[in-house]
């Protein structure tokens, strides 16, 4: 239970500060330092996140939100009625919140999140608008099997949403298996309505990454902030400035911590030195075209019913279907 919402049922498996100095600690010892992406989403990481998806270079949201608007009715019919919701990453719950009401008397929603505060405000929103709508909010790295909990009134069927592109922070062979995972959650018969960036001109791609205000910088940099504060490392956050780089190779924006000059951590009992100009890879955003992104998911068991793009085919919302 949480302090939060006695009246919601908390499944909470939010890792502890040990494991998290862990698994940072294993990320700065590799030869390219990586730090784990699961760390952006803390409570100032996600709003500032909220704040990266309206400047006006990230494209991404705001055609996501478009494509929505334009086809909820043709989503809502293909899931079909009763149908348990299961989301890998609450968000905000904007685009969540189209489908839920286009949808026919949907039994469940079952938000899965690695912000716990973040989870459970949404969660206790979502559940004072949408009334007779169960909301089973699930505290997890959704990159970990967990259990889908049951809704009290039995699901015609399962569908997993997850908008936002949040696919493309996978590498493919882990986004495959993150998708038979998910075939796996809903089932055979049952259905996924994804959200997938498209590959486009390279300078759209970084200025989205690159945005003039900073903000993207600041959410890539409180990552840092966030060792500082919360797993007691020591990173001098002025020796670092964030950069996202398109790499043609793995058609991905690769976002970078580049250090200023020659600086080091302590973590966990260890210490990790940095060159000048050496970076920290802390993020990976793939860009798939319509061919790749099919046999992606052909091999994780799901064929690609139906696609819905913006006319610059800049995004696309992929209904799958589970073999
Ligand atoms: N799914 C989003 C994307 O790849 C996540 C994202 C947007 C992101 N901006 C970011 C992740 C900056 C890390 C840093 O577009």
């Amino acid at each position: 239970m949480t302090d939060s919402a006695p009246s919601l049922e908390l499944t909470n498996l939010e890792p502890t500060a040990a494991d998290m100095t862990a698994q940072v600690a294993r990320g700065l010892s590799n030869s390219q330092k990586t730090m784990p992406s699961a760390f952006f989403y803390d409570e100032p990481g996600s709003a500032l996140f909220d704040e990266i998806c309206r400047v006006p270079e990230y494209y991404p949201t705001r055609t996501e939100l478009a494509i929505m608007a334009a086809s909820l009715p043709e989503m809502a019919a293909a899931i079909g009625p009763e149908a348990l919701v299961i989301e890998y990453g609450s968000g905000t719950g904007l685009k969540t919140r189209g489908l839920l009401s286009a949808l026919e008397r949907p039994v469940g929603y079952v938000p899965v999140e690695i912000s716990r505060e973040f989870l459970m405000t949404s969660a206790e929103a979502l559940q004072a608008e949408f009334g007779d709508l169960e909301v089973l909010p699930v505290c997890a790295d959704f990159t970990e099997p967990f259990e889908v909990p049951k809704p009290s009134k039995p699901a015609q069927r399962r569908a997993l949403y997850f908008p936002g592109s949040t696919i493309g922070n996978f590498r493919p062979e882990f986004a495959t298996k993150l998708l038979r995972q998910m075939r796996d959650e809903v089932g055979s018969g049952g259905c996924a309505l994804i959200g997938v960036d498209l590959v486009k001109v390279t300078q759209t791609l970084e200025a989205a990454y690159n945005d003039a205000q900073g903000v993207t910088a600041k959410f890539n940099l409180n990552m840092l902030r966030r060792a500082n504060a919360e797993l007691g490392a020591d990173f001098d956050l002025d020796a670092f400035r964030h950069r996202a780089v398109w790499v043609q190779e793995r058609s991905a924006i690769e976002m970078r911590l580049y250090a200023r000059r020659p600086t080091a951590v302590n973590l966990g009992g260890k210490r990790f030195t940095f060159l000048e100009g050496e970076w920290i890879h802390t993020e990976d955003s793939h860009k798939y075209t319509l061919e790749a992104f099919a046999s992606l998911a052909q091999q994780a068991g799901f064929d690609v019913d139906r696609v819905w793009t913006d006319d610059d085919k800049l995004f696309s919302v992929q209904y799958l279907l589970a073999r």
